[in-house]
């Protein structure tokens, strides 16, 4: 999401996480009751399969929700949560704390991580790629690939292709809700392409879970590791300078 600003500039903006600001206070009781969260934060949770000292990274990560519980589960991992809005992390702040957990939240957008290069083993996301346009979803997986250590891997549940007639009907509440544009690429399932486009691999779907607001999707994908980078980066038999 990006828009204009004076001097022909263009800064970037974001959906809130219940579409209006005002709506931020009710936003866990919504989730609540609408994602079969605990579910489906727990099934990403097993499958991102986090070790002691794994530095791992919740990219739009709201109220904190799922940082807060792989900080419980993984005491030993190191748990950073971003996300662009400070009103949500003031909440996911009070939330850690209450918790007695050692979360670092950070503000920032995802289409410029403000982390350097190969910083964590895993990035995490929930319920986040449905609030950006094509644009920042692009820009989103390059700079996830970027800051992941090569090996390292993307766990993602969001709304995703629907299973079926019902689902695409509840599917059309989030979509009249947050906007057609922004869910148009998780309507088609087509996240794995965008993730394999931005520089990772191994892209898949690995779970599906009805919810009353459609299928939500349980995806993974790897950045390539060294080895395989430096094998894909060298001249192929075809073009190999010959040597003298
Ligand atoms: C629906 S909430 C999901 C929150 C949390 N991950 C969860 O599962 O409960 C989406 C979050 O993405 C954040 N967000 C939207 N666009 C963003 C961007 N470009 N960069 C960082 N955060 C963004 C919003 O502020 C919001 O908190």
């Amino acid at each position: 999401m990006a828009e204009p600003h004076q001097g022909g500039e263009v800064a970037p903006s974001y959906l809130p996480a219940l579409r209006w600001k005002a709506l931020t206070p009710v936003f866990d009781l919504v989730v609540r009751a609408t994602t079969r969260e605990r579910t489906s934060k727990r099934r990403l949770l097993d499958q991102a399969n986090v070790s002691p000292g794994d530095r791992v990274l919740d990219v739009g990560a709201g109220t904190g929700t799922l940082a807060i519980a792989l900080a419980k589960r993984c005491p030993g991992a190191g748990v950073t949560g971003l996300d662009a809005d400070p009103a949500v992390l003031a909440r996911a702040r009070r939330k850690a704390a209450v918790a007695g957990v050692d979360v670092g939240l950070v503000e920032g957008f995802s289409t410029a991580l403000p982390f350097p290069d190969a910083s964590f083993d895993r990035v995490l996301s929930s319920l986040f790629f449905h609030h950006l346009s094509g644009t920042a979803k692009r820009q989103t997986v390059t700079e996830i690939s970027r800051v992941l250590k090569p090996g390292g891997e993307l766990h993602v549940a969001d709304y995703g292709r629907p299973a079926n007639g019902l689902m695409a009907a509840l599917f059309l509440v989030v979509r009249a809700f947050d906007g057609y544009d922004v869910t148009a690429d998780n309507a088609r399932g087509a996240l794995p392409e965008l993730f394999v486009d931005g520089g990772l691999e191994r892209a898949e779907l690995s779970q599906q879970l009805a919810t009353p607001l459609g299928t939500l999707a349980l995806y993974r994908a790897c950045k390539p590791s060294a080895a395989t980078s430096a094998l894909s980066s060298a001249p192929s038999s075809s073009t190999r300078a010959i040597q003298p």
